[in-house]
């Protein structure tokens, strides 16, 4: 991880900066990102997107909760998501973060608040993902995963694998076996070199093999990145593999490389937006900053512009 990158993440915990950002934020740039603040604002931005061949995922936003209450609001608010898409007629699915679901406070807890979700994601005939979070949370985001996978299979509920863990390779075999549906990320939290490759030549190499693997194993795969040479190679991989279309998708964040999205459904293949909405959004914006510090510059130039 860059020393920049390092430092942005850092940064961003500190309460003075959390307080300032999340006060005039949303106004000087995070709305680039952030497809709104209300779920009517939102449904205005999936329908844009839908109207241009892209299906979106849809996420509130939020992570980490600390209060029981905290946790069932966001339960009920992604159960109603799921009301609205089938109301709205939307070509989205729902994204969900297991930390805002209580995963910190208890896991069968949490597991109850999945339960609901998944069983309104069967009963719409729609399908949930888990996102990853930090690496100490991946054996219990497994845990879940699987109970859940038990119950509804992999046409309801799909999970993330980061390429920066040393982990993956054996998580994506495991995971292959039952064909479950995963999307394949490079990774966005600061963590140890005890647990992921500092260096992001072995990151992108990793995310490589592990969308090969999960591909030759017959499972579905949302190729969820904006790195040209990785998108090039899947094309090519797929082409070279005969692996039909229906076997994969890429998957793009709302506000990042939008000509790029377009480009993919011009020529045929499925991209999904991965389409944050809610008031929670620092901790998701702070990450998107530092991905790529000149999103800063963007948001300074915003703030100089008022
Ligand atoms: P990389 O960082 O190498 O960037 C490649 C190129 O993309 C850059 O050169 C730049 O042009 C563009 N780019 C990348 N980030 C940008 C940004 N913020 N702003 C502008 N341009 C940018 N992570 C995680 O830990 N758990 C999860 O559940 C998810 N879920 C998820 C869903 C989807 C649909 C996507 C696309 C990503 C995630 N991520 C995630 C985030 C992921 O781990 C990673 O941090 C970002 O995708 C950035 O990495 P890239 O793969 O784009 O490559």
């Amino acid at each position: 991880m860059s020393f920049t990158r390092k430092v942005i993440l850092t940064l961003s915990t500190n309460p003075f900066v959390t307080r300032f950002v999340s006060k005039y934020g949303m106004k000087w740039g995070a709305a680039r990102f952030v497809a709104g603040e209300t779920m009517d604002e939102t449904v205005t931005k999936v329908k844009e997107l839908n109207a241009k061949g892209l299906v979106v995922t849809l996420d509130l936003l939020g992570e980490s909760v600390t209060t029981r209450k905290e946790a069932e609001a966001a339960t009920q608010a992604a159960i109603d998501s799921f009301e609205v898409i089938r109301k709205e007629n939307l070509d989205s699915n729902v994204s969900v973060k297991l930390t805002q679901l209580g995963l910190d406070i208890d896991e069968s807890f949490c597991l109850d608040q999945m339960d609901r979700i998944v069983a309104k994601a069967r009963e719409t005939d729609n399908f949930v993902r888990i996102d990853m979070e930090d690496s100490p949370r991946v054996d219990a985001t497994i845990r879940i995963f699987d109970a859940l996978f038990e119950r509804v299979g992999k046409q309801h509920v799909g999970l993330v694998i980061q390429s920066y863990l040393y982990r993956s390779q054996e998580d994506v075999r495991k995971l292959g076996k039952k064909k479950a549906n995963l999307r394949i990320v490079k990774g966005a939290y600061k963590e140890p070199k005890e647990v992921a490759y500092p260096d992001k030549k072995d990151v992108d190499r990793a995310y490589l093999e592990l969308v090969e693997q999960h591909l030759k194993n017959g499972c579905y795969t949302a190729v969820a990145t904006h790195d040209d040479a990785i998108i090039n190679w899947t094309k090519q991989f797929v082409a070279d593999h005969d692996i039909p279309r229906s076997q994969f998708e890429f998957q793009m964040l709302y506000g990042i490389a939008e000509s790029l999205q377009l480009q993919l459904v011009r020529e045929g293949y499925k991209v999904r937006v991965y389409t944050p909405y809610g008031k929670d959004w620092y901790p998701y914006f702070s990450r998107r900053i530092a991905e790529r510090p000149a999103n800063a510059l963007f948001v300074l130039k915003s703030f100089f512009r008022k």
